[in-house]
């Protein structure tokens, strides 16, 4: 690994890069150097302010604010001290769909946590720094190419790709003709095997690849094209997470609730009476409120950090229990 800190450290270490605080884990000592591929000048070289030791005593000021905090109750050094992950320094990575909703928030939490971003969407205008607007319709092969290569060639490789750029369809089995099950397919399935496509070679140079892909509890009432495609997404997550073991590529995949995005939003919108649906969504999940944003890219970093080394082929639900718990509908007497 080129910034999170010294390789081979015998001891997880806190430390501060700028106000945010780090966590080194020290088995894993992060990932490698990219063996090749990376000019000297696109390598983050560690900083010598990266690693300043924090006070043995309790949190400090700025570890109790924001974010990104996690409690380490791991480690003899840093039992029950809150820390920060700058786990993707010297990291790149490209989200698809990464303009809005659950993407925008997977391509800022990996940048808050160090990695380089580059976010490939229709629109990238309001795109802002630190991430990396690229334009691209992921159903076209030839613009994916274009902005894989363009991700790559400005970072120097590829380490993670968020595969996150989908879009819905509504109705049972009947309700679409042929010609939008391709068009949601094109984009839902083939559209994140065209940008893995691209992706790999990349990947297969990065000593700390992975690939998180957004699926979704689907099935749904009523969502029969969306649910199939993202039972494919499930399928092909498997299938690649098998086929690149041999390259060290690790592929998983999370799977939301309902999730309140913009696409949901734009959903409310059309409803009848968007309160009430936006009601009846949230009671559908046994937690009773719709997933954020934010709790699914932390899910997907998760499974795109290089701490997560030992996992693959896993699907990941943040779902407020919808998918695997049945409890008894609330009544008034529980409340
Ligand atoms: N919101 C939910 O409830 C929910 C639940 C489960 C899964 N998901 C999945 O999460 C992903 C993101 O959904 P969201 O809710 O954040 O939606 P969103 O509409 O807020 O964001 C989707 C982004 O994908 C981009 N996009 C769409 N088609 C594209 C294409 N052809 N090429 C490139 N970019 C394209 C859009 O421009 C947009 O920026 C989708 O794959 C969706 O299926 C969402």
């Amino acid at each position: 690994m080129t910034g999170s800190g010294p390789e081979g450290s015998a001891q997880p270490r806190l430390g501060v890069v700028g106000r945010r605080e780090v966590f080194v884990p020290a088995s894993e000592g992060g990932p490698k150097a990219r063996p090749s591929g990376r000019s000297s000048d696109q390598q983050r070289q560690p900083d010598q302010t990266d690693l300043e030791h924090l006070p043995a005593s309790g949190p400090t000021a700025s570890n109790r604010e924001g974010d990104q905090v996690a409690s380490a109750t791991t480690g003899s050094c840093c039992a029950e001290a809150p820390f920060r992950y700058h786990d993707f320094a010297g990291l790149s990575a490209v989200v698809t769909g990464g303009a809005s909703g659950i993407g925008l928030a997977a391509a800022e939490t990996i940048a808050a946590r160090g990695g380089r971003v580059a976010v490939l969407d229709l629109r990238v205008d309001d795109v802002a720094d630190p991430l990396v607007g690229l334009r691209c319709d992921v159903s076209d092969d030839d613009e994916v190419r274009a902005a894989v290569a363009a991700a790559a060639e400005r970072f120097g490789g590829i380490d993670v790709l968020v595969n996150n750029a989908g879009i819905g369809a509504q109705g049972d089995v009947a309700a679409n003709a042929d010609a939008e099950w391709h068009r949601v397919f094109d984009v839902n399935v083939v559209g994140m095997a065209r940008v893995a496509r691209a992706a790999l070679p990349h990947l297969r140079r990065s000593t700390a690849a992975a690939v998180v892909n957004t699926c979704s509890i689907a099935a749904l009432p009523a969502r029969a094209l969306y649910s199939a495609s993202k039972g494919a997404v499930l399928s092909l997550t498997l299938a690649m997470a098998t086929d690149h073991l041999p390259d060290g590529i690790r592929v998983n995949c999370v799977c939301p609730g309902t999730a309140d995005t913009p696409w949901v939003g734009r959903l409310l919108d059309s409803a009848a009476d968007p309160a009430a649906e936006r009601a009846a969504l949230g009671a559908r999940q046994p937690m009773g409120r719709l997933v954020t944003a934010a709790e699914v890219a932390n899910a997907i970093a998760y499974l795109a950090s290089p701490l997560a080394g030992s996992t693959t082929g896993t699907s990941l639900a943040v779902d407020g229990g919808m998918y695997g718990l049945r409890p008894r509908p609330r009544s008034g007497s529980d409340q």
